[in-house]
């Protein structure tokens, strides 16, 4: 849904990539601030040794530049430009908002942000400001001009770093300046009070407004609270917080305007933005991604997350802004990456379209909240197994330089739409179990290990470029959306869905009649009850796989059953299911299949669709390309302890060797294979 206070994004070309470094950009956040300036000049040797071209300076450095309101120091960070250009290496400079001096907390702590609960957060650590405030606006604007004016003609400057993260740690915010924006965003949204009242249902439990100051933010109350409101704070919030990134960002265009401005985003990892909106004001889309360590699997997570980025890019280029070297050290169990896992990981996400590769951060912080994460340049030093990574990794890079600017093509996308998880998140829903992340996962993890490339799609995006769409979890479908999904399918297209997909619309209101009603007659069926299993309820399907977590009672009406449930609660009634409206054809889930039991599904409905699986990656082995007018640059990225093979010729841009047919990929190693002439 179009946020109707954000002003269409302006008629800009495309913002060209960043003008140096050459090749692709390697490095990482830099905060030299921790350190004596004899370190910088180390550090600095260390980095032109690893290959470094580029790296992000400032991010937290606000008290540093603006020590008191209005008093500036810029020596030091004149002085770290000047020794960074002269080695050669690019700086993406940060504008230090994510962190507010602790003057700036005192003289103004009406902007200290305040939870759904009511706590006001203190100052001491991190995190911005309540969006909604005028005072952070101003202080945040102010500094960003200051840098903008110093370092307009830098020479080391290519990029702008708006920010840190938007959207972590603070997003919501329920103080009185955010009560008062959200009512104003609701003005905007609704004209009326009629048309709010309609749109939030408030005629059920007494709810309805007979004055604008009358709404508040959806603190927490006595019971559930009004859903409709609370999808709507969150759609404000995401704009707030979007509005804080355009106001840095229209300060650095007049001082800059050839020079790129990104913030980095979360991609699978924040749900506090709306990603796709935020994309369309970034001249790069830039991301940061960490491996949730305990995962055995967090390799194929990540690849989603670059994928996501990737989508949300518009298939250019993007940068993986911040990855770590090791372990990070605010999770639970911290495990440490194993030898080559650095490599792995940074060649994934290069894979999936990044041209950068950079990490938190470049040498080890020894005090502060994060003096156990890792860096490129441990805490012991360079005679260290992953400063060795790190050097290794800056060869790799040098080799694989042909691959800038490529592009990685998608037959299939997955639908992903922050808004419908928004809504699916709140509280009284059928069953505690329906986790939209958890299906998206297990429907992208099909298609990697199959080595399917897949692209995201918001529903309302084109779609017509894809020969199978995937809607693991689509509860929210607007109406605008449930048009382009009619005719996507209509015009020939592919669509799958799964379970409690296509039931409300974007005021988190019941689509009328049965559902799914967005999508009954792309389906060919109506839903006449929800059926959610027990925990741990197992239930059996006539073509013999397990169903868990949910089942419906299914009413066929165009739609062709492919499978019953033998048992459960639906005994006997259909399972899975297929229908041809107009030129294209829609399958439907309605249950939760796992591993090859899934497979066995989506694999049938892309051979359908017409896509040849072509040869099966061996377990583990990740394959995926990337396009350029050169050729094509096959990633295979094995991700076992034992050796694999996959059929490949060209040349193998990391060993130097040709492929001829056959590529060998020993254990927890990549190739990069080049086939001139060939484009996908
Ligand atoms: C990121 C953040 C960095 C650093 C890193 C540690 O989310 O942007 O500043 O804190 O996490 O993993």
């Amino acid at each position: 849904m179009t946020d109707v206070l954000q002003a269409p994004a302006p008629q800009r070309a495309p913002a060209p990539w960043v003008q140096r470094p050459a090749g692709l950009c390697y490095g990482g956040d830099y905060n030299p601030e921790q350190w004596p300036r004899e370190v910088w000049v180390e550090d600095i040797a260390l980095m032109k040794e690893a290959g470094i071209n580029l790296v992000s300076v400032g991010i937290f450095s606000w008290v540093l530049l603006e020590p008191r309101e209005g008093e500036y120091d810029f020596e030091w960070l004149d002085h770290l430009l000047d020794l960074l250009h002269d080695a050669g290496i690019s700086v993406d400079l940060g504008t230090p908002t994510a962190a507010p001096p602790a003057w700036f907390w005192k003289k103004y702590p009406e902007a200290l942000p305040v939870t759904r609960e009511g706590a006001t957060l203190g100052n001491g650590s991190r995190g911005m400001a309540s969006p909604s405030s005028p005072e952070y606006r101003r202080a945040a604007t102010n500094i960003t001009e200051q840098l903008a004016r110093r370092y307009a003609s830098h020479p080391a400057l290519v990029l702008w770093h708006v920010h840190n993260e938007y959207g972590a740690p603070v997003s919501e915010s329920y103080d009185d300046n955010s009560v008062l924006a959200f009512r104003k965003w609701l003005r905007a949204r609704y004209g009326t009070l009629d048309a709010l009242n309609q749109a939030w249902g408030t005629l059920f439990w007494g709810q309805k407004y007979g004055e604008w100051d009358e709404i508040d933010a959806p603190r927490v109350s006595a019971s559930v609270s009004n859903q409709a409101q609370r999808l709507d704070f969150r759609r404000f919030t995401s704009h707030a917080l979007l509005q804080c990134f355009i106001a840095e960002r229209d300060v650095i265009r007049q001082y800059t305007p050839d020079l790129p401005v990104t913030t980095n985003f979360m991609a699978t990892n924040c749900l506090s933005a709306d990603y796709w909106a935020w994309s369309k004001e970034v001249d790069i889309v830039a991301n940061d991604h960490y491996l949730v360590a305990q995962r055995t699997d967090n390799h194929v997570l990540l690849s989603m997350d670059a994928d996501l980025t990737r989508s949300l890019a518009g298939n250019r280029p993007w940068m993986l802004m911040e990855h770590s070297t090791g372990a990070v050290n605010w999770q639970g169990r911290n495990i440490a990456k194993r030898p080559g896992e650095l490599a792995r990981n940074s060649i994934s996400h290069l894979a999936r379209g990044a041209d950068a590769v950079m990490f938190f951060q470049f040498r080890a912080s020894r005090f502060g909240a994060e003096k156990f994460h890792s860096a490129m340049l441990p805490h012991a030093g360079t005679g260290t197994r992953i400063w060795r990574e790190v050097l290794d990794l800056g060869d790799d890079l040098k080799k694989l330089a042909a691959v800038k600017g490529s592009t990685v093509e998608s037959r299939v996308a997955i639908l992903w739409d922050v808004e419908s998880f928004w809504a699916q998140d709140l509280e009284w829903r059928p069953s505690s179990d329906l986790d939209h992340r958890e299906r998206i996962e297990a429907f992208y993890t099909v298609l990697w290990k199959a080595g399917i490339s897949v692209d995201f799609a918001h529903p309302e995006a084109d779609l017509s470029g894809y020969d199978l769409v995937l809607a693991p979890a689509l509860y929210l479908v607007g109406d605008k959306a449930v048009a382009n999904l009619r005719s996507y399918v209509h015009n020939g297209g592919n669509l799958m869905v799964s379970y409690f997909s296509g039931i409300v619309d974007v005021n988190d209101t019941v689509h009328a009649g049965a559902s799914p009603g967005a999508l009954r007659d792309v389906l060919g069926l109506e839903i006449h009850e929800f059926l959610p299993l027990r925990h741990e309820e197992t239930i059996t399907l006539s073509n013999g796989a397990a169903g868990t977590v949910w089942a419906e009672e299914i009413l066929p009406g165009s739609a062709t059953v492919l499978s019953r449930y033998l048992d459960g609660p639906a005994a006997s009634g259909p399972a899975i299911t297929r229908n041809t409206f107009g030129a294209g054809t829609a399958w439907y889930v309605s249950t939760k299949l796992d591993g090859d039991d899934l497979a066995g599904v989506l694999l049938d409905a892309a051979r359908g669709a017409g896509i040849d699986l072509g040869t099966q990656p061996p377990a583990g082995l990740e394959v995926v390309a990337r396009n350029a007018a050169s050729g094509k640059f096959t990633f295979l990225i094995n991700h076992t302890d034992a050796d694999a093979e996959y059929p490949a010729a060209g040349l193998d841009l990391l060993s130097g060797e040709t492929v001829s047919g056959t590529a060998h990929i020993p254990a927890g190693t990549v190739c990069v294979v080049h086939t001139p002439g060939v484009t996908s």
